[in-house]
């Protein structure tokens, strides 16, 4: 997949498969599927490093995330997330912060929010840096939206984001990342733009869907909102594993003959 596949895509009615991955052994893992591309989202602060949000990643930390990625994933289309703030620091700082991300081995960077980036959006696809918005439930704005809150339920709300959606187009995003919007409001804005809108929580009814791979895999077990499906019980077969592990060494049936050196 490079970055015209997602036009080409959208223009065919094929829908774009998006997870998020932050390391080298899942990446190999998703690179052998036939899902389309990665993304290193930021939430590898929550979901790798524990953080409640996704605020306190830095871009020396992304960095590290999407070049473990890459190595793991060689021939992937490879999106990576700027980390809260680091793209409002004026052109110059938040370019370098670009560049970062992009020498660790990104094929594109991902920002939350038209509102004030669009003239560095602007800037990067004209250096040649493919730019993917997020609006909707834009995680970096948790404390702006007092939680983590489904938008666009008012009809002032659902305005801007259709309004930020053509202004990410018109600046030249290739796609645009949707959370936690109602269907038919994303329904309408993927019907609106040229553009791939791919969603998380905003229905069925857009161009792709993106989840974070540990809640598709059932490994967050503690943490199912709404729009995320298991497709397996990853949780309880990882549990499952440890026990039997642990079981078999204090029985001394691990190792075996054929796990141990003459
Ligand atoms: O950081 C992330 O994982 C994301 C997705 C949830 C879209 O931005």
């Amino acid at each position: 997949m490079t970055v015209n596949d997602f036009a080409k895509k959208k223009r065919n009615g094929t829908v774009i498969s998006m997870v998020t991955s932050y390391d080298s052994w899942s990446a190999r893992l998703v690179a052998d599927s036939d899902v389309d591309c990665i993304l290193v989202g930021d939430s590898a602060a929550m979901i790798i490093h524990g953080h409640p949000s996704t605020l306190p990643i830095d871009v020396p930390r992304m960095a590290d995330h999407v070049a473990a990625v890459r190595r793991g994933a060689p021939e992937m289309f490879i999106i990576a997330d700027l980390p809260f703030l680091s793209f409002r620091m004026g052109l110059e700082k938040s370019t370098e912060n670009i560049a970062e991300l992009m020498s660790a081995g990104a094929n594109a960077v991902k920002l939350e929010g038209a509102a004030g980036n669009l003239d560095l959006i602007r800037h990067s696809v004209e250096s040649g840096v493919p730019v993917m918005g997020h609006l909707g439930l834009t995680p970096q704005s948790v404390n702006r939206f007092g939680g983590f809150r489904v938008q666009g339920r008012t009809e002032e709300t659902a305005t801007r984001i259709a309004g930020d959606a053509r202004l990410l187009q018109e600046a030249g995003c290739f796609a645009i990342v949707l959370e936690a919007v109602p269907s038919d409001i994303a329904t309408n804005i993927a019907a609106d733009i040229d553009i791939p809108v791919i969603g998380i929580g905003a229905g069925a009814n857009v161009d792709g869907q993106v989840l974070v791979l540990q809640d598709l895999l059932g490994l967050t077990a503690d943490f199912k909102p709404k729009f995320v499906r298991n497709f397996l019980d990853g949780a309880t077969l990882v549990k499952k594993a440890l026990n039997d592990y642990h079981r078999e060494v204090n029985a001394r049936t691990f190792p075996g003959e054929k796990e141990w050196y003459e």
